[in-house]
């Protein structure tokens, strides 16, 4: 493949569409229960959501059910759009959330005003300028508010899964499905090394925030651009902007099978939002 048609990013969106039909209220009872920790609470009762990089629309669906007032979910992705309409027309009919294609970047020109929670899960280090698309997101956070992101990991791996990602994304399907399985194989027997079972694994994954384990598979190796942050560089570039973080989830790992997103809660300066 020469360098004009070469790919520069994984089309999330397709991924997104086929793993919606997974969907179902014990996954939303997972993605809230999940959500609920991340924001240190239950109840969002009138409180102001983005939600950016939607993804499926899980994740606004849970903010809907937990009461959020005001909920926008944009993604750069016309499927993932597509799929978090129908996911939320499905799940919360009339729920009254704007659901737009866009940007991160976008959001510089505050199209949409601030926020009581800015939330963008796995998003961030896919843009392809993380530090400018950081500042994007948090510009739309209210003061008082929350800023709830979570982001991959520094490892000394990085490097090599860049060059795996933007080979994969360039692969023909054929070879993309041999690198899943290959992936698969490999994490399995690391984790027998380690007394574990993989489909203990895979059985327990959807309580991971409700997803499911063969699409997150395919979404961490062909996710690219890819950036990766650790939690000073992190703190340096918000803490300008009047950020303090309140709560974190940072795990050390080899990144040998992943760099790991790393969860921040972090709150905007200025009197809470009412
Ligand atoms: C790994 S997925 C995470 C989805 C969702 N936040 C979740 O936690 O399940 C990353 C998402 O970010 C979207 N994305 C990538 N670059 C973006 C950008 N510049 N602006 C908005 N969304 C973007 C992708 O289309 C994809 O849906």
């Amino acid at each position: 493949m020469n360098e004009r048609s070469a790919k520069d990013r994984f089309e999330f969106g397709q991924n997104w569409q086929e793993y919606s039909a997974l969907v179902d209220e014990a996954r939303i009872a997972d993605a809230k229960r999940r959500l609920a920790a991340m924001l240190q609470t239950d109840d969002l009762a009138g409180r102001s959501f983005l939600d950016v990089g939607c993804g499926s629309g899980l994740h606004s669906l849970a903010a809907l059910r937990m009461g959020a007032g005001r909920v926008v979910a944009i993604d750069l992705d016309p499927r993932s759009v597509e799929t978090t309409r129908a996911l939320l027309e499905r799940f919360a009919p009339g729920h009254g959330a704007v659901v737009k294609e866009m940007s991160a970047f976008d959001l510089e020109g505050l199209p949409f005003g601030r926020f009581d929670i800015v939330y963008s899960w796995g998003v961030l280090h896919h843009t392809g300028d993380m530090a400018r698309a950081l500042k994007a997101a948090a510009g739309c956070t209210k003061p008082g508010g929350l800023f709830a992101i979570a982001l991959y990991g520094k490892t000394r791996f990085c490097g090599m899964w860049k060059r795996i990602k933007r080979w994969y994304i360039n692969a023909s399907p054929d070879r993309q499905a041999r690198a899943e399985k290959t992936y698969v194989s490999l994490f399995g027997a690391y984790l027998l090394l380690r007394g574990k079972r993989l489909a203990a694994h895979i059985e327990n994954y959807n309580r991971k925030r409700g997803m499911d384990f063969h699409h997150d598979v395919r979404d961490w190796i062909g996710g690219y651009p890819y950036e990766s942050i650790a939690p000073d560089e992190l703190v340096a570039l918000l803490e300008p902007l009047g950020f303090a973080i309140v709560w974190k989830n940072v795990k050390r790992r080899s990144g040998l099978f992943g760099s790991g997103n790393d969860e921040y809660l972090l709150r905007c300066a200025g009197s809470s939002p009412s």
